[in-house]
């Protein structure tokens, strides 16, 4: 996203930031996991196709701070709520934080977008929520959780309907739906806002 003629001056700078934050994140989770991370996740890579399919930056921030960041956030709330004595609760609570503020990194730049790619339609916005809702719905749930603990750590008896059905899936579901659904709708908002007060010159 960097690289696109797009991304120059405080937009640049704001992508830098939380690339920045990001990484600051990764290493922080990498001392926890250690050795038991999960590499190439299907998550991961299907993810990262459905951003790089996307035909503008307007679309991939779209995906990624309205959508994926809710995701993340959900998640965080999830385990601060769920995980009791949770050795990484520090990391949690920090991480909800910036995290929080990533949902919304995008807004003072809106104006920048719809004059560099146009006004986007809610048709657009919709779609890439279709395709992140198939992503997130195909990749969590109880048999890609029984699957994974097969995989990485040899444990055969799960049942996945089980999983499917317990308290745990219930409100890690609510939590992500909810989630999702605020930060999607204040950068809709937002964005729409935006677009009404600007005209799209192509400057970029
Ligand atoms: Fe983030």
């Amino acid at each position: 996203m960097l690289l696109s003629p797009v991304a120059f001056g405080g937009f640049a700078e704001m992508l830098k930031r939380q690339l920045d934050e990001e990484i600051t994140h990764v290493r922080l989770y990498y001392k926890l996991v250690g050795s038991l991370q999960l590499k190439q996740t299907p998550f991961r890579g299907q993810m990262t196709q459905l951003v790089n399919s996307l035909p503008s930056l307007t679309l991939k921030l779209f995906a990624l701070q309205g959508l994926l960041e809710g995701l993340a956030l959900g998640a965080l709330r999830y385990r601060l709520a769920m995980i009791e004595n949770s050795p990484s609760a520090p990391v949690d609570s920090r991480a909800m934080q910036e995290e929080l503020a990533h949902t919304r990194f995008a807004f003072p730049h809106f104006r920048h977008l719809v004059q560099c790619e146009g006004a986007h339609t809610w048709d657009q916005f919709q779609m890439v929520s279709r395709l992140s809702a198939q992503v997130f719905e195909g990749c969590f749930n109880g048999r890609r959780i029984a699957d994974a603990y097969q995989k990485y750590f040899g444990v055969n008896d799960l049942d996945a309907k089980i999983i499917e059905n317990s308290r745990a899936m219930t409100v890690s579901r609510r939590l992500l739906l909810r989630s999702i659904q605020a930060s999607k709708s204040e950068f809709l908002q937002k964005y729409f806002a935006a677009a009404q007060a600007s005209r799209p010159v192509y400057m970029c």
